[in-house]
């Protein structure tokens, strides 16, 4: 295989595939876990993501590559067969969260800051060692009357320009995720004001990812649909779509080759439908793919319920959940797909 960082990103975004992002933190695995009743141990973990990890159909089909967390890079299933050499049997790409977690910003209250720059271009190298072919890193901006602020939008976007070049430098693929929250607080806002605030979020981050010297041919872009706070949903499916697009055509250049949305609280039902109506459109520049967590995870994890005997269940309902995600990737998702499964 070429290790070209444009052929890598170009991988990443082939037609009809997507990432899973299972790169949840061990503090928010156990947040998942909690919902099922289960204790999150080193064990229980890989438990799960093994199940994921050997839906062979799902996997080969449907996902291009994986969004691992430091744990599960270094991790074995429980025959000893490492984590890396199962995706890469299904012919997926391993990919690593390089972020410590978003962080109180100081001076401004009620905003964070992504850290975990110190030390990266080390982490990096071993990280490209294990097998790890592309990274992420997520910037967070919250929506309120009064934020975000322009302090908080600009060093979340310079934080990101400076893991981009770094991961460059290291041969690996930096994804580029600048969430605008839906479900953050109060998670009241309109589409409009998601829309105004995505629109100054890209902006600002496509200036900085310039001004460090960062390859757009080799990266790839994983933001936030243009939609109104969880709390306030309203705005419809086609509303989505058309804002959506709208905002990525206005600020992200067509020299990066996919984008990869984030779920962010959506429902899983939801997730899909957005996605299929925007590739529904004809001629867009980019490749736009899903890099769902929970909208992929969600009816897997409670099928298992950590329980060895529904290991199948889990799998069946991962690989649908997959599979529906893939046919909106190239638009041709139908809602009674779901209700036939
Ligand atoms: P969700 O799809 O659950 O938002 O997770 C994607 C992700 O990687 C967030 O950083």
């Amino acid at each position: 295989m070429s290790e070209r960082l444009e052929d890598i990103a170009i991988a990443m975004v082939a037609s009809g595939k997507g990432l899973l992002a299972a790169d949840e933190s061990t503090a928010t695995i156990k947040k998942r876990f909690d919902t099922i009743g289960l204790e999150s141990t080193a064990d229980s973990r890989r438990d799960y993501r093994e199940m994921l990890f050997r839906s062979d159909d799902a996997m080969k089909n449907y996902i291009s590559g994986v969004i691992l967390y430091d744990e599960t890079l270094r991790q074995n299933a429980k025959d000893g067969t490492p984590f890396v050499q199962i995706l890469k049997a299904a012919g997926s790409i391993a990919g690593i969260k390089v972020d410590a977690g978003a962080k109180s910003l100081a001076g401004f209250a009620d905003e964070t800051i992504t850290e975990g720059l110190d030390g990266l271009r080390e982490r990096l190298a071993e990280y490209y060692k294990l097998g790890a072919r592309f990274a992420k890193w997520r910037g967070v901006i919250n929506i309120s009357d009064a934020l975000p602020t322009w302090g908080a939008v600009k060093q979340n976007a310079q934080a990101l320009a400076r893991y981009a070049a770094l991961c460059q430098e290291a041969g690996i693929v930096p994804i580029v995720e600048p969430e605008v929250l839906m479900d953050g607080k109060p998670g009241t806002h309109t589409i409009e004001r998601c829309y105004d605030v995505t629109e100054w979020v890209l902006k600002t981050v496509f200036t900085e990812l310039y001004d460090a010297r960062v390859v757009l041919e080799g990266m790839l872009l994983k933001p936030n649909m243009v939609i109104d706070g969880k709390n306030a949903r309203k705005a419809s499916v086609e509303q989505v779509a058309e804002q959506t697009l709208r905002v990525l055509k206005a600020t992200v250049p067509s020299a990066v080759p996919g984008i990869a949305f984030l779920s962010g609280g959506q429902s899983d039902e939801e997730a899909t439908a957005h996605l299929s109506a925007m590739n529904a459109a004809h001629d867009l520049p980019w490749k736009l793919t899903f890099s769902y967590g929970r909208a992929l995870q969600a009816a897997a994890l409670s099928a298992w319920n950590g329980k060895p005997e529904n290991v199948a269940a889990g799998q069946r309902a991962f690989a649908h959940r997959a599979k529906m995600n893939s046919l909106a990737a190239t638009g041709g998702w139908k809602k009674d797909l779901e209700e036939a499964a």
